[in-house]
Order: structure tokens, then C-alpha cells, then sequence
């Protein structure tokens, strides 16, 4: 009966993740969100039994602390696997580079501050939390959904200068991944990070013209690095690659802390 937590499970990857756990009745699936009320209207329709949703706010320690307690007590103390797939992607810092967003460096700060916040340092304290339950589970695989706008020699090759507070926190948050892998190896525990590809999760939905013109700039450098790219993949699709390079996956093997994508390597389209 493995056990599973996913956080950000109110749309995009993290629903799909849900929904794709969730029809196995022997798993037992905790969605933490940061409004309950709205995710379970959402999933009323088709929620089963093994379905719990959580707050899990990624921005408050308190919140997320009370979400581990909560699973605890869910689980009987232990989680199998914990999929930190919550994040932020500001609209606002899509497109333009570093020095263009540091024109307004306000709300660059903020931006930033925001990235790190949600994207790095809640991720931490949610593996903080959550790893007593992960060292009594008998899985111990702790999945991070991260970004190739993170792989430095794409960035250097293609001149992906775009979406940089994001990637910034993405990088940061492999670190973090290699870091607790160094720390609880020794516990037989796999960290890993997941691209899960060009997903559509409606980011580029209602774009100015200007930003439109952006993404079409960014679109020419992914072409770049992948002609054979037709387009982005389906959340349930993206979900369920994740899925299978986390199975595929193991300390053993050699994957601890290891940034992959949807393929199980480093082709991230
Ligand atoms: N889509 C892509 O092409 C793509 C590519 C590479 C990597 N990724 C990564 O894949 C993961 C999922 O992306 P997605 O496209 O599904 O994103 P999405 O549709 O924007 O959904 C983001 C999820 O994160 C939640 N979230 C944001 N801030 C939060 C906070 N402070 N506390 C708790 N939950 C919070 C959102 O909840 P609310 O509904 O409350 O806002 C939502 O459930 C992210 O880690 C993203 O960086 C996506």
C-alpha cells in the first residue's frame, strides 16, 4: 500500500499526479494545497477514498508543519514517496533577461524573493518535515519537479536568457537535491529531480502581442536545441513520465541527486 504526498495538486502537473495515483485503490494519496475548499470542489466529481487533501501553503513553515502532522496521522507515521511539485513561475519575469527585469528592481527583488521562497526554501522545510514519515516508509524516494531552464549549458549554448528568477530557484533546488541526497544516502534514501518537459499548463495562455513575440523568440531557441520537438506534452502525459523515471530510479543505481528529465536523461525536450 505505498503512500504518497504531492503538493501543488490544484491544477497542472500536481491534478494530474493526483488523479493518476488516486486510481490505484491501494494507494494512498495526500494532496496538500494551499485552498482546500476550491481543490475539493474541483475533484468532487470523481475524489475516491484514498484521496486526502491537505493544506500544504509553500510559503508557511507553520502550514507545512501542520501537513506532516496531519500525514502522520494519516499513514500510521511513514510516507513512501514525497513529489515536491508546487512552484511559482511569475508572469511577469517570463521572458525578459536579467537586466531588463533589474530596470524595475523592486519588483525584481520581490520577484526573486518570491521564487525562493516558494520554490527553494519551502522545499526544504518540506523535506524537513516530511522525512521522519520518509525514513519509516519502505519506498524512501523523494521526487523534486524541476526545470531544464535550469542546465547551465543549455542556457550558455542556446542563449536562453529568458525566465531568470525561475530558473535561478530551479537551479538552487537541484543544489538542495544533492545536498539531502549527501546527507541521507547512508538511509538507503534516493532524492532526484524531474523535468517534466514543455507541459501546457495554460502559462502561455492570454499573452500581450509583445509577449507573444517574446515566446516566439524563446520558441526559436528550443527549436534550436530540439528540431524534433512538436509541442508541449499533456499534464497526465508529463505526470506519468515523471512517475516512471522516479520508478526507474534508485540509489543503488547510482541515481541519487541526479537532475533528469522526462526521458530519464539529460534531453530535457
Ligand atoms: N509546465 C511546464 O512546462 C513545466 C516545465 C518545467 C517544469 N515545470 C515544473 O512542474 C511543476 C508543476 O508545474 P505546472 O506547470 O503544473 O504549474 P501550475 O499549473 O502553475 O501549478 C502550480 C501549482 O503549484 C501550486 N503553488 C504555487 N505556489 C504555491 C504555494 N506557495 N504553496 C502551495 N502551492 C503552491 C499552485 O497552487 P495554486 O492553485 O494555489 O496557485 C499549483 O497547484 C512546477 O514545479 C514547475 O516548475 C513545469
Amino acid at each position: 500500500m505505498p503512500s504518497y504526498v504531492i503538493t501543488g495538486v490544484s491544477r497542472g502537473i500536481g491534478a494530474a499526479f493526483l488523479k493518476q495515483l488516486s486510481s490505484n485503490p491501494s494507494n494512498t494519496v495526500i494532496g496538500l494545497v494551499r485552498n482546500v475548499a476550491d481543490t475539493e470542489a474541483k475533484i468532487a466529481a470523481w475524489k475516491t477514498p484514498n484521496i486526502h487533501i491537505l493544506e500544504g501553503d509553500m510559503s508557511s513553515y507553520q502550514s507545512l508543519k501542520k501537513a506532516a502532522e496531519a500525514t502522520s496521522t494519516i499513514t500510521s507515521g511513514s510516507l513512501d514517496y514525497l513529489i515536491a511539485n508546487a512552484a511559482v513561475m511569475s508572469s511577469w519575469a517570463l521572458f525578459d533577461p536579467l537586466s531588463v527585469l533589474g530596470q524595475d528592481p523592486e519588483r525584481l527583488t520581490q520577484d526573486l524573493n518570491e521564487a525562493l521562497t516558494t520554490n527553494v526554501i519551502g522545499n526544504i522545510h518540506l523535506v524537513n518535515f516530511f522525512m521522519p514519515l520518509i525514513l519509516k516508509g519502505s519506498v524512501k524516494k523523494v521526487i523534486t519537479v524541476t526545470s531544464g531552464m535550469a542546465d547551465h549549458d543549455i542556457v550558455l549554448k542556446y542563449g536562453v536568457y529568458e525566465g531568470g528568477p525561475y530558473a535561478v530557484s530551479k537551479a538552487a533546488m537541484n543544489m538542495v537535491t544533492s545536498k539531502f541526497q549527501a546527507e541521507f544516502e547512508k538511509d538507503g534514501v534516493l532524492f532526484i529531480g524531474v523535468c517534466p518537459g514543455l507541459v501546457d499548463t495554460g502559462l502561455y495562455n492570454n499573452l500581450s502581442e509583445e509577449d507573444g513575440q517574446k515566446l516566439m523568440v524563446q520558441s526559436s531557441k528550443f527549436a534550436g536545441y530540439a528540431p524534433h520537438f512538436k509541442g508541449p506534452d499533456t499534464p497526465e502525459d508529463a505526470a506519468n513520465s515523471i512517475l516512471k523515471v522516479a520508478e526507474n530510479a534508485s540509489v543503488a543505481n547510482g541515481d541519487g541527486g541526479a537532475f533528469l528529465s522526462h526521458f530519464g536523461n539529460k534531453q530535457w525536450l
